[in-house]
């Protein structure tokens, strides 16, 4: 039996997956229309990671490249609001505590990690005055949606089931993990075990030991290879002690800085310090050139081109595409 590892890098050793599952807990803008924004993507990507909906419903279960198929879910990124009669005592109390107004405070805080610059001191502060309007964590309490039969029987080569450590729910999200691997081994169905962290916990991005602890954690409940983040420095140490393929999350691109450059600076990185691939979403469809985007990324993953390089092959095909 062909197994979905295979099938997924089937064209080698390293891989581009476009991520297109983000409907799944709410992400809509930019993929209001699937089939038509991923289409003209697919001949420069490996594997479509998208969500059941997407598959069946715009690609009619037929995707000319293998797929991983979404398959935790059952929660979204709308938060849900503590009531206001528990709200106000809390920020009474606040105020009284510190001498400061709760919500500007609160402005301040979340406008900072919005800009994606905090700190991890000013995450932790985001958190907890969070925490006075919006019940902790929600975000994070993903159940199966499918299970590995299910996954096969739409036609996918493998399932993504993320896991939110550091979370009330890391338990739970963990023996979803296990409960889908025990499945999808019997079958052949790879799976992917996504490294979660949720805007709440953003900064883990950037915490190699976190990332390091969490991917062999991922690995050890079942994961065949993890889908996490670049965190610079340390990122090698990642990899190796995931011990299975590693591919990298894109991420919203960072604002105030050149996007292309910063997506093409990632993916080489990534790559030179042992990634077997990328799987970035937003950083190519919401991209205003999404075609030379994605030819690009694909250039440093599978011809070694340097960012700098990449970027140059960008600009040619951007300009032949406006051209045409
Ligand atoms: C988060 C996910 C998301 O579902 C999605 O794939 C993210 O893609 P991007 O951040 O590149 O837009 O798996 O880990």
């Amino acid at each position: 039996m062909q197994n979905g590892m295979e099938k997924i890098f089937s064209g080698g050793k390293r891989i581009v997956v476009l991520a297109s599952d983000h409907r799944y807990f709410g992400v809509v803008a930019g993929l209001e229309r699937p089939k038509e924004v991923l289409t003209p993507l697919l001949p420069y990507v490996d594997v479509l990671m998208t969500d059941p909906g997407v598959l069946r419903n715009c690609f009619n279960n037929s995707v000319p490249k293998p797929v991983i198929l979404r398959a935790s879910g059952c929660t979204t990124t709308m938060s849900v609001p503590v009531p206001g009669y528990l709200q106000e005592p809390a920020k009474l109390a606040y105020r009284e505590r510190t001498g400061k107004d709760f919500d500007a405070t609160y402005g301040l805080y979340r406008a900072k990690v919005e800009s994606g610059k905090a700190s991890p001191e000013e995450f932790d502060q985001y958190r907890s005055l969070d925490g006075v309007i919006n019940e902790p964590d929600t975000i994070a309490n993903e159940k199966l949606i499918l299970g590995a039969e299910d996954v096969r029987r739409e036609g996918a080569a493998a399932a993504a089931v993320s896991v939110y450590l550091r979370t009330h729910y890391q338990s739970q999200t963990l023996d979803n993990l296990a409960t889908f691997s025990r499945q999808a081994r019997k079958i052949g169905i790879a799976l992917l075990g996504v490294v979660a962290v949720g805007d709440a916990l953003g900064y883990l991005e950037k915490d190699a030991d976190f990332l390091t602890r969490a991917g062999a954690i991922l690995v050890a409940h079942g994961a065949d290879f993890i889908k996490t983040y670049n965190c610079g420095e340390g990122f090698e140490r990642v990899v190796e002690a995931c011990g299975v393929p590693v591919i990298v999350a894109g991420g919203k691109a960072p604002k105030g800085v050149d996007e292309t450059k910063d997506s093409l600076e990632l993916a080489y990185d990534s790559m030179q310090k042992g990634a077997s691939g990328i799987d970035f979403g937003r950083r190519v469809w919401r991209h205003k050139h999404p075609v030379a985007m994605i030819q690009a990324l694909r250039a440093v993953v599978h011809e070694n081109l340097n960012a700098r390089q990449a970027y140059e092959l960008f600009r040619d095909v951007q300009e032949t595409v406006v051209r045409s």
